[in-house]
């Protein structure tokens, strides 16, 4: 009888596991239709896939040349579906009711950024975008550009030490010069008020690293396995770190946002208060004012989200302009040319309207979106068959992942597109080009929040750096070896040398 019951478990038990493990027929029927590597059973395209983070672009950018821009893996059981097409990439970001967020991205980014802004669900998500927009406003980010400036101003003494030093690796400096910025808006703390801020830099650059890598390795989604595995201990330890830190500042924040309003005697002064010093976080304490249900929580998840968002996607694309820069000494002079013909020759710090007048420094950067796309890839899950143009149908419960940066790099959208040229971004030659073609910073109803900040903080720190210094390039490091994390990475820095001008 007992030997009867413990079959009886067994088979329901193994049932259940297949259960969840075992997609529908038609799942798997409508994803094999799309082209791909041959999956292996139980595993699928694991095995051509790897576990290493630093390999993930060479391996799918090889898959991809294989088989187009429309190309599925399946990891495990789950399926990815890669587009690159200007017209996929349309359709799927204007079907914003059958999407979610990515549930790997949900469930890999959770820990850290919770239910902030960047992959929050989506009810949650609606509220809190509406709420926190007003403090994406450029008039409020009109009051960061002396913030942005003084920074540049410590970047450039940085900078300096390394003037004829002969090669330099300029990410450490970048990567300051953007948090710094996102330290001072987000939180309103220096970052040299924060005890070890290298540590705290690299923790930030650690976490993004695990992120990605538990996106993509399918076993990492086992909680029992993950936590017991040294990466899921190190996430813990390095957020626990991170934690602390937000949650003193919220707590300080909260004690001098409370004196002002002992002091100004009322809850009015915010309108005044907002053009001395409103800092993101004192929006959301002023938010869970007037509706408690703005927690501590989601003030702690938006905080994280704003430090992780607006940080380390700033500094990648400042070093990797630096390097572009470097190689072109033609475009560093037509930036100079630009910024003095702007400020009139005076050394000045520059304002909002002088940056809005930079043009040329725009197509600059926007070129370096392109050619080296921060954010390389965005994750999106269907939650109804969704059908491409070409016939090819999306099934309900499929990850969807945009592919941006093969998309900016691909040749019949722009003529060969491992030369910089800033006229790409001509607006003759923005004309020409599907208007999905460039998204940088997404698309559709969740695109990025932060894009204007994002601009106007490069314009400062690139101009300013123009202004002080020549770049010029590295002999050893010919080419950049890309990493696709969250954000895209080179392995070994970005390497340059500096001259004064
Ligand atoms: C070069 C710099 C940046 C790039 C390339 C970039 C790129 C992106 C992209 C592609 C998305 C969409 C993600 C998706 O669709 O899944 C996004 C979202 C977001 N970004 Fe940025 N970003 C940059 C800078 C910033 C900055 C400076 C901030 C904050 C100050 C910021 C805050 C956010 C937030 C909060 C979201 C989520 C928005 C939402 O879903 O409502 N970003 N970013």
């Amino acid at each position: 009888m007992i030997s009867i019951t413990i079959l009886l478990i067994i088979v329901s038990a193994v049932a259940w596991v297949l259960h969840l493990v075992q997609p529908s027929t038609k799942f798997k029927r409508l994803g094999a239709l799309i082209p791909g590597p041959k999956p292996y059973p139980l595993l699928g395209n694991i095995p051509n896939a790897g576990v290493d983070s630093k390999r993930i672009n060479s391996v799918l950018s090889g898959i991809a040349d294989k088989y187009g821009r429309t190309f599925r893996m399946f990891l495990g059981q789950d399926l990815m579906i890669f587009l690159s097409d200007p017209e996929d990439v349309e359709f799927i970001l204007s079907k914003s009711k059958q999407l979610t967020k990515s549930r790997n991205s949900m469930i890999a980014g959770k820990p850290w950024i919770g239910e902030g802004l960047l992959i929050g669900p989506e009810d949650k998500w609606k509220m809190n975008r509406r709420r926190l927009l007003p403090a994406f406003h450029l008039k409020i980010i009109e009051n960061f550009v002396p913030v942005f400036h003084k920074n540049s101003e410590k970047l450039i003494e940085e900078m300096s030490a390394f003037v004829d030093k002969g090669e330099v690796d300029i990410t450490e400096p970048s990567a300051k010069f953007a948090l710094r910025n996102i330290c001072e808006t987000a939180m309103g703390i220096s970052l040299d008020s924060i005890s070890d801020d290298d540590f705290y830099s690299k923790a930030v650059g650690e976490l993004n690293a695990i992120f990605a890598t538990k996106i993509f390795v399918p076993l990492f989604k086992n909680k029992l396995f993950y936590n017991l595995h040294p990466l899921g201990r190190r996430e813990k330890q390095l957020l626990r770190y991170i934690d602390s830190i937000t949650e003193k500042v919220i707590r300080s924040r909260r004690a001098e946002c409370r004196k002002w309003d002992v002091e100004d005697g009322n809850d009015e002064h915010l309108a005044e208060g907002q053009r001395r010093r409103l800092i993101f976080l004192d929006l959301m304490l002023h938010i869970q004012k007037e509706d408690s249900s703005f927690t501590d929580q989601q003030i702690r998840d938006e905080v994280n989200t704003l430090m992780f968002a607006g940080h380390d996607t700033v500094s990648a694309t400042t070093s990797f302009c630096l390097h572009l820069l470097s190689k072109h000494p033609e475009v560093q002079e037509k930036i100079y040319e630009e910024i003095n013909a702007i400020l009139g020759g005076s050394d000045r710090p520059p304002s909002l309207k002088d940056l809005q007048e930079m043009k040329y420094l725009e197509q600059v950067i926007k070129e370096t979106l392109r050619m080296y796309s921060s954010v390389p890839m965005i994750g999106r899950c269907a939650n109804a068959d969704l059908q491409l143009k070409n016939g090819l149908i999306i099934p309900q419960n499929a990850d969807i992942v945009l592919w941006l940066h093969r998309m900016h790099n691909d040749s019949q959208l722009y003529p060969n597109p491992s030369v910089f040229n800033p006229d790409n971004f001509s607006p003759e030659n923005v004309q020409k080009r599907h208007p999905y073609s460039f998204l940088p910073f997404g698309g559709g109803s969740r695109d990025c929040i932060g894009m204007k900040y994002a601009y106007n903080e490069l314009k400062v720190g690139l101009s300013n750096l123009a202004r002080n210094f020549i770049f010029l390039p590295s002999e050893t490091q010919t080419e950049l070896y890309l990493i696709t994390e969250i954000v895209l990475k080179t392995d070994s820095g970005i390497h340059v040398k500096i001259k004064r001008r």
